[in-house]
């Protein structure tokens, strides 16, 4: 038997095998199908900055009427008893899936600014949360913001967190650092314990016909996994927090290589939502068959044995990996004379 445990923000994991933050989490009876099927963890969708400051400013708009005092008019519309915001709908749903699942759950905020609704992972902790993800989606488009200021976004919102719990937390991140070992780096000297590499940011297209920017969901396909898999690689040995892979994880192939690249846990999200819940099983049994049949004991064993840390100078190997990946290309028959 292949021993196919491995750990993750400081939780033993039963397999690497964990669900991305999707509608899949949403759902108790998906969440359900999800262990069943042999998920070792769950990310839940994420709390939304934006949705919370929406809900807030929207309550404090309503208190600040009655406050006026529109006499009769009050009791025309009092504040239902019941009333419930967004964050309460959410934090209901995380105690619901602690209660259901026997697998750690990992709660997810998401939001790019230090500001109040960071407060709210003191009740994500509280409502019972294995540990967060924060996710920090930010595109930097503003020709005054240097690449440090954006770095130093994502510390201090990882700081203020921090001020408020004492589960592991992991950043999910974006692909688009000019230094990403430095960023790690720091984001590990402020405490961070995972990253997950990468957000997908999803790229609107023009209509050509209505001149309109068209938002645009596709899912993704197994090519955007190498972009992952190259910096888990790099990263390997190279930082004390665990890595996860997110993006384009859709086959047992993929999940083998980002574990021989280095990663602890490998996400899973537009391959469950096309094939649906039990397809991770699948995933499992057959990583499992082909570690068995390839003779491997354990996960920890292969684990970063494919990664840059082998390499005794990691630039300068990446530098020839790309001279020789241009020096393989050979023309289709009859293109060029
Ligand atoms: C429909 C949908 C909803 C998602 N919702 C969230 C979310 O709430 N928070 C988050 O951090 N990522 C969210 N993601 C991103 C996924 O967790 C994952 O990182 C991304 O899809 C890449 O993985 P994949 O290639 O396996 O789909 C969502 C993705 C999809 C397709």
């Amino acid at each position: 038997m292949v021993d196919i445990t491995s750990e993750y923000l400081g939780l033993k994991l039963k397999n690497p095998l964990v669900p991305s933050a999707s509608p899949l989490s949403a759902n108790l009876d998906s969440a359900r199908r999800l262990e069943d099927a042999g998920a070792a963890a769950l990310v839940m969708h994420s709390l939304f900055e934006e949705k919370i400051e929406y809900e807030n400013s929207h309550l404090e708009r309503f208190f600040h009427q009655q406050s006026l005092g529109h006499g009769e008019a009050e009791s025309f519309h009092p504040v239902p008893d019941d009333y419930r915001t967004y964050q309460d709908d959410y934090l209901e749903h995380l105690r619901k899936l602690k209660s259901t699942l026997d697998i750690p759950v990992i709660a997810s905020l998401n939001g790019i600014t230090n500001g109040g609704w960071i407060e709210y992972g003191k009740l994500l902790q509280e409502a019972g949360a294995d540990a967060l993800e924060l996710n920090v989606y930010y595109l930097a488009a503003n020709h005054e913001e240097t690449a440090q200021e954006v770095e130093q976004r994502y510390v201090e919102i990882l700081h203020a967190l921090k001020g408020h719990v004492t589960i592991p937390i992991t950043m999910k991140l974006s692909p688009h650092f000019s230094a990403l070992v430095n960023m790690v780096r720091q984001l590990e000297l402020a405490g961070a314990r995972g990253v997950a590499l990468f957000n997908r940011f999803y790229q609107p297209d023009i209509d050509l016909d209505t001149l309109r920017v068209e938002p645009k969901l596709e899912l993704s396909t197994s090519a955007e996994s190498l972009l992952r898999i190259r910096w888990t690689a790099i990263l390997y040995g190279q930082t004390r927090c665990n890595i996860a892979v997110t993006g384009g994880l859709r086959t047992y192939k993929d999940v083998l290589k980002a574990l021989f690249a280095g990663a602890d846990v490998t996400h899973l999200c537009s391959t469950l939502l096309q094939s649906g819940p039990e397809y991770l099983g699948r995933i499992l049994q057959q990583m499992s068959e082909w570690l068995d049949s390839n003779e491997y004991a354990s996960i920890s064993q292969l684990k970063g044995s494919v990664s840059q840390q082998h390499a005794i100078d990691p630039a300068a190997f990446e530098r020839a990996n790309y001279i020789n990946v241009l020096d393989s290309y050979t023309h289709p028959r009859g293109v060029l004379r």
